[in-house]
């Protein structure tokens, strides 16, 4: 049957997956079904500082366009991440004093943006990720520590001002229902905007796991974001399960899927879902989280499993 992007252009919606630069040059299942059934793709990490600028002044951009080159002979969006994060950045980054840290962001958004700017493939950018704690403080990373809460007014400023056209995100995880921290992400998101900082654009990344319950009033919580006047997005979403599998954790999983689904379809103002990779032989769930696995619509050979059926039926 049609594969999912076909399903998803006729909802106005994008299908994505993240992909893994590794994958992508030695496996062809792989590269034939991201370029297949999906029409986004997001960097898995080629395009996280620690890959494009490892030393200061020193940009590798290989990874990144691997990715990049690969979405535009496939036809298909790319959604930049992650410019400011406290994970997978550089030492020498987390060591600068205010004003070189802050000068070193500008520089590295300026040369990373800058970049894609004038590619048809990059169209939005995580420009800030996971800025927050889970009780909706700002989270004490050294860019908070350092910069305080003006590295985010900031960094979204230096985006702008590096692709005047490209989407600017805000991304962050257990986000997706209404609590602390999405209330949190709600009123930054509703007080930056009033200072016109260009934000366009909130990504909720949905890590499930079938043992923690569906976040029901997903559905809602994009709605109140949507009524700010941004885009929503399901960023990266991946249901994990306690290992082994068993058809019926498939099967909670496979609803967990459609209803991800089904709650972006039903807001105007969500553009997509992209998945964080596509298939178990290749997932972060793993390396992550003891125990556990078997987060996607693949199987480790490629064989599509209930929770394929379940987002290809929602679409
Ligand atoms: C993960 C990747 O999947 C792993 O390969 C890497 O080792 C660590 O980062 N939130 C994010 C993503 O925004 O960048 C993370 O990706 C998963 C959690």
């Amino acid at each position: 049957s049609a594969p999912l992007r076909q399903h998803a252009a006729a909802r106005g919606k994008f299908i994505g997956t993240a992909l893994a630069t590794g994958p992508l040059s030695n496996e062809t299942q792989y590269r034939n079904i991201a370029a297949t059934e999906f029409n986004q793709i997001t960097a898995e990490n080629a395009m996280k500082w620690d890959a494009t600028e490892p030393n200061q002044g020193q940009f590798n951009f290989s990874g990144a366009d691997t990715i990049v080159n690969f979405a535009t002979q496939n036809n298909q969006q790319v959604h930049g991440h992650t410019l400011v994060w406290h994970n997978q950045t550089p030492g020498w980054v987390q060591g600068l004093g205010a004003t070189a840290m802050r000068s070193a962001m500008q520089n590295h958004i300026s040369q990373v943006v800058g970049r894609y700017a004038n590619n048809a493939a990059v169209v939005s950018w995580d420009v800030v990720n996971e800025v927050f704690e889970e009780n909706g403080n700002l989270r004490s990373s050294f860019w908070y520590n350092t910069l305080g809460q003006s590295y985010i007014a900031d960094a979204f400023r230096y985006a702008r001002a590096a692709d005047p056209d490209a989407r600017l995100c805000i991304n962050d995880y257990n986000v997706e229902g209404i609590n602390a921290k999405s209330t949190a992400m709600y009123n930054l998101v509703r007080s930056l905007r009033e200072q016109n900082v260009p934000v366009d654009c909130v990504g909720f990344q949905s890590h499930l796991a079938i043992q923690y319950g569906f976040p029901s009033d997903l559905r809602q919580n994009l709605e109140r974001f949507a009524a700010l006047g941004v885009q929503v997005r399901i960023t990266e979403v991946d249901v994990r399960m306690q290992m082994p599998r068993s058809s019926s954790k498939d099967t909670t999983q496979a609803n967990y899927y459609r209803d991800v689904i089904q709650a972006c379809l039903a807001v105007n103002a969500c553009a997509g879902v992209t998945i964080w990779g596509f298939t178990d032989r290749h997932s972060w769930v793993p390396d992550t989280f003891s125990g556990e696995g078997a987060a996607l619509i693949y199987d480790e050979n490629y064989q599509q499993k209930p929770s394929y059926t379940a987002v290809h039926n929602a679409l």
